[in-house]
């Protein structure tokens, strides 16, 4: 019988490039692990829940910001208890694209971490990750990777809103420090070395000898 698998997490601001670390990781896990399975999975989730979240990132849904926090953390339980506890359980390991550190960091543009972390109470009781890598890239390096637009006060715009998100997750990091395992991860080289940086830490500092197996 395998031992409950591992849960990480990785965060960081559009453009920072964790999508990739993730796929990379994912990789990697897989090549190691042969009577372990490894999944990747992202939030928003497939959940009801998270299709409406889906809608309002793309604004074909408009509600009130206190609903959108409400409705990703909905679809945040509806994950947890759906789809990763069951996969933990069964001793497969589980990469998650985003988690609760993204509701703090966001909808704290909109709303106070008090009210986020009651939102998402439950599902913090269930499942915390074994670890949250924070993918470091600075706001103004993220945005202008994202930046299709070709004006100055667009891009200046969102410079400023990933400034914010980026003291968000600096304030929700700091707040829940004795709880939470976070790890910063540079993430201004080039993709290979990142991945190289985060399998190091997590060989040298997560796994236990039984978990690559
Ligand atoms: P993401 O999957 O990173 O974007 P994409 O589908 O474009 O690759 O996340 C979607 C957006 O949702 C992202 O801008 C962050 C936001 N988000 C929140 O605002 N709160 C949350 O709780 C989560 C999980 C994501």
């Amino acid at each position: 019988m395998l031992s409950r698998g591992k849960f990480i997490v990785l965060e960081g601001l559009d453009g920072s490039g964790k999508t990739t670390q993730l796929q990379l990781l994912h990789e990697r896990m897989q090549q190691h692990c042969k009577q372990r399975k490894c999944f990747a999975t992202r939030e928003p989730s497939e959940s009801f829940p998270g299709l409406l979240c889906r809608g309002i990132s793309r604004r074909s849904i408009q509600v009130e910001n206190e609903t959108i926090a409400m409705l990703f953390a909905a679809d945040r339980y509806e994950h947890v208890v759906g789809e990763l506890l069951p996969q933990l359980e069964q001793g497969n390991h589980i990469l998650c694209d985003r988690y609760y550190f993204s509701n703090f960091a966001y909808q704290m543009l909109s709303t106070d971490l008090e009210s986020l972390l009651a939102y998402n109470k439950k599902a913090m009781d269930l499942l915390h990750p074994d670890v949250t890598i924070y993918v470091d890239v600075s706001p103004e390096e993220c945005a202008a990777r994202r930046s299709t637009s070709r004006t100055s006060e667009e891009l200046y715009e969102k410079v400023d809103t990933a400034k914010k998100i980026y003291r968000n997750y600096m304030t929700a990091f700091d707040a829940l420090q004795q709880s939470e395992r976070v790890v910063t991860i540079n993430g201004n080289r080039d993709a290979q070395t990142v991945a190289d940086s985060i399998w190091k830490f997590l060989t040298e500092q997560v796994f236990d000898k039984d978990d690559l197996i």
